[in-house]
């Protein structure tokens, strides 16, 4: 029975356990020799938007770009050895849109995974979109990506636009982009008062993402606006959107998978800590904190859900509810 079970035990699923990675020496180079990337411990180096200052962009290769891409890589690492990139990616050309990408670290590990996975050859070209206001990081990362994967046919184009006013915006049913990956941008909307920003985020990739498209969207775990912690927002307004005639089923965590729109939760909080290197930092591991989500297209979810029958394992993730207390969801089966 599950009540009986040791559930510190038999946390099985990705991030029950802090996740290690260790870059090579070759990335730092690139990040701190090729580009004068610069470390910073300050704190609260503000992530303003629209940073059209050179220094700050620096900062930003040089000490949070390898936490996203710690993050990015350690997920598509864990979600293709039981998913192959080719179920997903079937044409040779691949199609990515990174909403609120800076210089692109979300995408770096996204390609990373698909690198490891001998996949990133196959394409005779990768057209990356990046929607941000801060043109200057867009064009440091463009180069960044250029060096870290030599002989990749790259084709970059920048969309200014605000992200506040775009979510709010009808979109019409394009399907577009093979992977669209949102990572740490959404809570900035909601500083900005935009109402729903997750769920409005949501419905705006269903539009645009390929029938067999991958959306990945994440974001920090710390408290905002006041006190109430990030997650307890993504994982509502992930559970309001379940509950619309959608057309994007979550298949990560796989818990939020399998309850779906019959999830009961509140203040449910969601996190994975991955931990990693960075020469210049004092620290001997850096740490990233974050709450991943994967979505796909209703067709394509159920393929995946229907494996849900030969796991053999308890998946479970944590919340806290509405007493304070935590407590465990998971799926559990045979
Ligand atoms: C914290 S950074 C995250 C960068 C990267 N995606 C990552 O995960 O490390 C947020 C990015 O979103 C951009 N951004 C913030 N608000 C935005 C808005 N309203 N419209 C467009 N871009 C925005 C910022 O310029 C910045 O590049």
């Amino acid at each position: 029975m599950a009540g009986q079970r040791n559930k510190n035990v038999s946390l099985k699923e990705f991030g029950s356990e802090t996740v290690s990675i260790k870059f090579s020496n070759g990335f730092y180079n690139v990040l701190f020799n090729n580009f004068n990337a610069v470390f910073s411990i300050e704190k609260d180096v503000e992530m303003v938007v629209n940073w059209q200052d050179d220094f700050k962009n620096r900062i930003y290769l040089g000490t949070y770009f390898p936490k996203t891409v710690a993050e990015t890589f350690s997920f598509f690492t864990y979600f293709f050895a039981s998913h192959k990139p080719q179920e997903f990616f079937k044409e040779n050309k691949l199609t990515i849109l990174d909403l609120g990408s800076n210089s692109f670290p979300a995408t770096v590990g996204f390609l990373f995974a698909l690198k490891n996975n001998n996949f990133i050859t196959k394409f005779k070209e990768i057209k990356i979109y990046s929607v941000d206001l801060n043109e200057g990081a867009f064009n440091l990362g463009k180069n960044v990506l250029t060096k870290l994967f030599p002989g990749i046919n790259f084709n970059f184009v920048f969309k200014r636009n605000n992200l506040s006013e775009l979510v709010n915006r009808e979109v019409e049913n394009r399907k577009i982009f093979d992977i669209v990956l949102c990572s740490k941008v959404v809570n900035e909307l909601i500083r900005k008062d935009v109402n729903f920003a997750f769920l409005k985020t949501i419905r705006f990739a269903e539009k645009i993402l390929k029938n067999d498209g991958i959306f990945y969207l994440s974001d920090i775990t710390s408290p905002i606006n006041g006190n109430v912690f990030l997650p307890f927002i993504m994982n509502q307004e992930i559970a309001d959107y379940l509950r619309e005639d959608n057309k994007l089923d979550i298949v990560f965590p796989i818990p939020c998978s399998y309850w779906g729109k019959n999830c009961k939760a509140k203040n449910c909080f969601t996190q994975v800590v991955v931990e990693f290197n960075n020469p210049k930092s004092p620290r001997q591991k850096q740490i990233a904190k974050f709450s991943p989500k994967l979505f796909l297209k209703k067709e394509k979810g159920k393929q995946i859900k229907s494996l849900y029958n030969d796991i053999d394992n308890e998946f479970v993730i944590a919340y806290i509810n509405e007493s304070g207390l935590r407590k465990y969801c998971s799926l559990i089966s045979k």
